[in-house]
């Protein structure tokens, strides 16, 4: 079964607890669990890109539902958080749980955007998720985002200091002084980097060089970092 045969129906269809859902379908739960970014022993849950199901409920262009699921910023933020209980209750205490959410649309309703998302985040974070991934919503093709190096970092900043959560961000994170600087200042305690990885899947090695990191190679897999540091002697010999 998909999500989407799980989620609450688009339009104003039946909505049924999510939770409820989740614990009929333990394939879908499993699913959720077993997310990639799992790899480092965290997940993230939800994905405002590709899975946009979440974003979709929470976003005021997406959304048009008039039950519980809709309207006020309660209810579309209403199966996040259920999705976020359903995961909790499952997910091991010691292992960090987080969400990647789109915090903001760049559609001109921005501060009213960021004052709901950040009580969203609020809830999420009482409602046990350790992290949140900041992004946008793009859930309108009228949004005037201003990309740039780092562009969400003050963004990510402020949902930080006002939710209170430890929080990380992508999007044009490519320059390792501009990743140093993010968390070096505090606007985020992790740095997300997509697209330079493509790019150079030694990305880190790369950054660790020129950020002057003593023993670059220590950013690697230790077997790599132990035969590159004798091919770079013995080249140097
Ligand atoms: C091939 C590819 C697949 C992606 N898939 C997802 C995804 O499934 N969910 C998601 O939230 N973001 C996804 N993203 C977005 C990245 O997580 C990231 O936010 C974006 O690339 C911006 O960061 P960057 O400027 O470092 O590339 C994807 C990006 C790329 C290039």
């Amino acid at each position: 079964m998909s999500l989407a045969d799980a989620a609450p129906e688009p339009g104003n269809g039946p909505a049924r607890r999510l939770s409820d859902v989740l614990m009929r379908h333990p394939r879908l739960l499993l699913a959720l669990l077993l997310a990639p970014p799992l790899a480092w022993l965290g997940i993230a849950y939800l994905g405002s890109l590709a899975a946009l199901l979440a974003q979709s409920f929470f976003s005021v262009h997406a959304n048009h539902r008039e039950d519980a699921y809709g309207g006020d910023a309660a209810g579309r933020g209403r199966f996040l958080l259920e999705t976020l209980a359903a995961v909790r209750e499952v997910w091991p205490e010691h292992l960090p749980l987080t969400a990647r959410f789109g915090v903001i649309e760049y559609d001109g309703r921005d501060e009213q955007t960021l004052a709901e998302s950040i009580a969203l985040t609020r809830q999420m974070r009482e409602g046990g998720l350790d992290l949140l991934n900041v992004s946008v919503g793009f859930s309108t093709p009228d949004a005037k985002i201003p990309w740039g190096s780092a562009f969400l970092a003050p963004i990510a900043e402020r949902v930080k200091r006002e939710a209170g959560i430890a929080v990380a961000s992508s999007w044009g994170i490519d320059d390792p002084h501009a990743a140093e600087r993010v968390v070096a200042d505090g606007q985020m305690d992790l740095v997300m980097v997509g697209r330079a990885l493509l790019a150079n899947p030694h990305w880190p090695y790369h950054a660790a060089r020129e950020l002057d990191v003593a023993r670059p190679s220590w950013v690697l897999p230790a077997p790599y970092a132990h035969w590159l540091e004798r091919y770079q002697v013995q080249r140097a010999a």
